[in-house]
């Protein structure tokens, strides 16, 4: 096998396991509130790359953590990625009608239930943390409680959201530091919880945890400065989603400020940084490398 082709693979096992378990944990019932619990399923389930829980299963599996346990953390970060994606379609956000090739949530149901929708799939997350069956010590709960909240919070994506509007105003006016905090903020953060999930769930060490933290912030950019290429240079059909929004709006990005081969160049050194700083786990952590390289090289 190839390090592509295991990589493939082992994206695809927790993909499907993941499905699985997002699944088990999605309420269903019948009723006047069924639609919410139906807009739920639609944007959790059945599409994505399922980056995040890869990276949460995966360096959990670093310090021997069951999956179960791994699994149903990465099933709490996905959806809050996913309830982010639902609120960041939505027209008072990017107003896009496609993701992840099919209707955005508020095209496929409506502005009200999308929202409400977002909302239930964030408190979910935390539902599915807080219980026992995520791990027997309340303390690592509480752990992986705080470190998802403040991830996705005020001073994680929520914040970087915020930034990212100001972005649209901005344009050439934000330098590439601010576009790096922004990004850091918005993306990043997820990434980087996804990650710490696996350390808190397996009681990594400090320098373990820097190590990881160190990987994530590398990851996080090459991943956004891709996406942000994909924006300029994508075919919708392929990635799912509307492409050309970001210079149509005007806004700051990476492709903005350094330009489109500058960018392709930055990516692919950020993602060998992240190869480099996982020295302390050895081969174990050859996935983790891999996944730095597939962020940048990705057409979707
Ligand atoms: C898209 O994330 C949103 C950003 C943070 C740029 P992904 O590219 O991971 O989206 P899915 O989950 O694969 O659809
Ligand atoms: C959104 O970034 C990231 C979130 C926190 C949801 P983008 O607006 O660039 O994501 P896409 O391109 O729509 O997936
Ligand atoms: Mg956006
Ligand atoms: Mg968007
Ligand atoms: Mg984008």
């Amino acid at each position: 096998m190839t390090d592509d082709s295991r990589l493939t693979a082992a994206m695809a096992e927790v993909a499907d396991r993941i499905e699985k378990t997002l699944t088990a944990l999605l309420p269903r019932g019948n009723g006047p509130e069924a639609r919410v619990f139906e807009a739920m399923a639609y944007s959790a389930l059945d599409g994505g790359k399922r980056l995040r829980p890869f990276l949460a299963v995966e360096t959990a599996r670093l310090f021997d953590v069951p999956d179960s346990r791994s699994l149903r953390a990465g099933a709490a970060i996905e959806f809050v990625h996913c309830y982010s994606l639902v609120h960041d379609d939505l027209p008072a956000m990017d107003d896009d009608d496609l993701r992840r090739g099919r209707p955005s949530n508020h095209i496929e149901f409506d502005e009200a239930t999308a929202i409400l929708a977002g909302d239930a799939l964030q408190t979910l997350a935390f539902e599915v943390l807080a219980d026992p069956a995520t791990h027997p010590d309340g303390n690592v709960r509480a752990d992986l409680v705080a470190a998802l909240a403040s991830a996705a919070g005020a001073q994680g994506m929520v914040g970087g959201q915020m930034f990212d509007i100001a972005a649209e105003t901005a344009g050439a006016a934000f330098t590439l530091e601010q576009i790096t905090r922004l990004q850091r903020m918005k993306t990043g953060r997820l990434f980087d919880v996804s990650c710490q999930a696996g350390a808190i769930l397996g009681g990594a060490s400090e320098a373990e945890r820097a190590a990881l933290a160190a990987y994530t912030d590398a990851l996080g950019l090459a991943f956004q400065i891709a996406d942000d290429i994909l924006d300029e240079t994508g075919d919708a059909a392929e990635i799912g989603k509307q492409v050309g929004k970001d210079a149509a709006a005007g806004k700051a990005t990476f492709i903005s400020v350094l330009g489109l081969d500058v960018a392709r160049d930055r990516a692919r050194s950020i993602a060998l940084q992240a190869v480099k700083v996982l020295e302390c786990f050895g081969t174990r952590a050859d996935l983790l490398r891999q996944a730095a390289h597939f962020v940048v090289g990705r057409r979707a």
